[in-house]
């Protein structure tokens, strides 16, 4: 069996979730590669909500490994809490767990200096989700960082500790916050360690020889194409590669491991945060795609900027990831409106580009050249194959598809698991 990874091809919040979730039903392993709890997926069975930050989405499945790999940045406290709350639904998660030695631990001092810096008047203003990523990120290029397996180890946590305390609590005072006690954050880590210990494993040895078996490995992408530190619209992005030019780094596997390659986008567009958006709209069909869409951060809750789906930027991210199929989520949210969009070129500088321009400076100044289609009436909830879809929707469908230049592999029509049409149920 062939791995398999769902990935963003937009601006994150593409609802890969419930892709995620569906695909994970057919997996042995289900491996998160990159980011940490900015993450919120959404999955909702028999009418419960279930939000994940850090777990893998194959924690709803029975008798499924789950991998939090080295690529991602763990935030202990989130991801205890998280464990505790499936346990209080009376899902155990013993033995179906494991968590690399090599991630990076979120420390408190990493979040406190992610608000603090996101709170000044002065610099670049991203948006972040304000849980410490990109400054754990930042520890980890620099060298400094606390990996989980320094966490588990009493001496390694007290010493690599020390440094990282003195060393933050300059560049949280220097912000204007309150200095971190280091007795305090010990005892915290300590905690979390006796916690974690039981998860903690050498990850990529694991993959490696799951794939040698031939089972089945799913990778599971957090965040999108778009937020990519070095492929999105940098400095407005997260701080991991969360593109699937991400999963081999970020999971310990050979590229050629990757296999089937699954780009989420919804019909339409959303940006949470700072930064580019070309295809943004803003009045009554924004305000319609936003109450639609239940268009507020499962992470923050901060409403979600609303635009039309954007060609050449899924090219472009079809292009970067190779994608062999688009899933396309949220089909049901355009029901009503009179036309809908696609975004096919942009306008910059007075003159018309039909490809992703690279440069964020030029995304900035880009104006969207927008096509309308006919719209639909007819609610879509319901429909489980693609005939079921209204011609207009099913043109719409076919029109993304083509221009995009990669063929749809399921159509998702409302937020439960089985308000979807899939292209090879086998
Ligand atoms: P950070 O990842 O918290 O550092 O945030 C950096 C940027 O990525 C901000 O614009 C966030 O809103 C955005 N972001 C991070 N995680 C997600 C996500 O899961 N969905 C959508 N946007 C995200």
């Amino acid at each position: 069996m062939p791995a398999t990874s769902v990935i963003g091809a937009q601006w994150g919040d593409e609802g890969k979730g419930k892709i995620i979730d569906l695909i994970a039903d057919r997996a042995d392993v289900v491996v998160r590669f990159q980011g940490g709890a900015n993450a919120g997926h959404t999955v909702i069975v028999g009418g419960k909500k279930h939000v994940f930050h850090l777990l893998p989405s194959g924690i709803l499945h029975e008798g499924k490994l789950n991998v939090i790999g080295n690529g991602v940045v763990v935030d202990p406290e989130q991801l205890l809490a998280e464990i505790d709350e499936f346990a209080g639904d009376g899902i155990d998660l013993t033995g179906r767990l494991l968590v690399s030695g090599a991630a990076h631990v979120v420390m408190p001092y990493h979040k406190a200096i992610d608000r603090l810096q996101e709170g000044r008047k002065a610099g670049v203003v991203i948006g972040t989700t304000g849980r410490g990523i990109g400054p754990a990120y930042a520890d980890k290029s620099l060298r400094s960082g606390l990996r989980v397996w320094d966490l588990v180890d009493e001496k390694r946590l007290r010493h690599k500790l020390h440094a990282n305390v003195e060393d933050k609590n300059k560049r949280i005072t220097a912000l204007g916050g309150k200095p971190v006690g280091f007795e305090d954050v010990f005892r915290q880590a300590a905690e979390w360690s006796w916690k974690l210990a039981p998860l903690v494993a050498d990850t990529g040895k694991l993959l490696r020889a799951a794939l040698a078996e031939g089972r089945h490995v799913f990778f599971e992408g957090a965040q999108g194409v778009m937020l990519d530190i070095d492929h999105g619209t940098y400095p407005f992005v997260t701080s991991s590669n969360a593109d699937s030019l991400g999963i081999a780094a970020g999971a310990g596997v050979p590229p050629r491991a990757i296999g089937r390659q699954l780009g989420v986008s919804k019909a339409y567009c959303t940006r949470v945060g700072e930064g580019p958006f070309p295809s943004e709209l803003s009045g009554e069909i924004a305000d319609r795609l936003r109450e639609g869409g239940s268009e507020f951060g499962a992470t923050t809750g901060r409403p979600r900027r609303c635009g039309w789906f954007d060609v050449p930027a899924a090219r472009y991210a079809a292009a970067l990831c190779g994608f062999d199929g688009l899933c396309i989520t949220k089909l049901d949210v355009l029901s009503g409106l009179r036309h809908v969009g696609l975004v096919t070129a942009y306008e910059v500088d007075g003159r018309i580009l039909e490809e992703w321009p690279g440069d964020t400076e030029l995304v900035q100044r880009a104006k969207p050249v927008v096509e309308t289609f006919p719209g639909w009436k007819e609610k879509l909830g319901e429909a489980r194959r693609y005939d079921d879809l209204p011609p207009a929707a099913r043109a719409f469908v076919d029109e993304i598809c083509e221009r995009v230049g990669v063929p749809w592999e399921l159509i998702s029509v409302g937020p439960a698991r089985e308000a979807t049409i899939v292209r090879d149920p086998a």
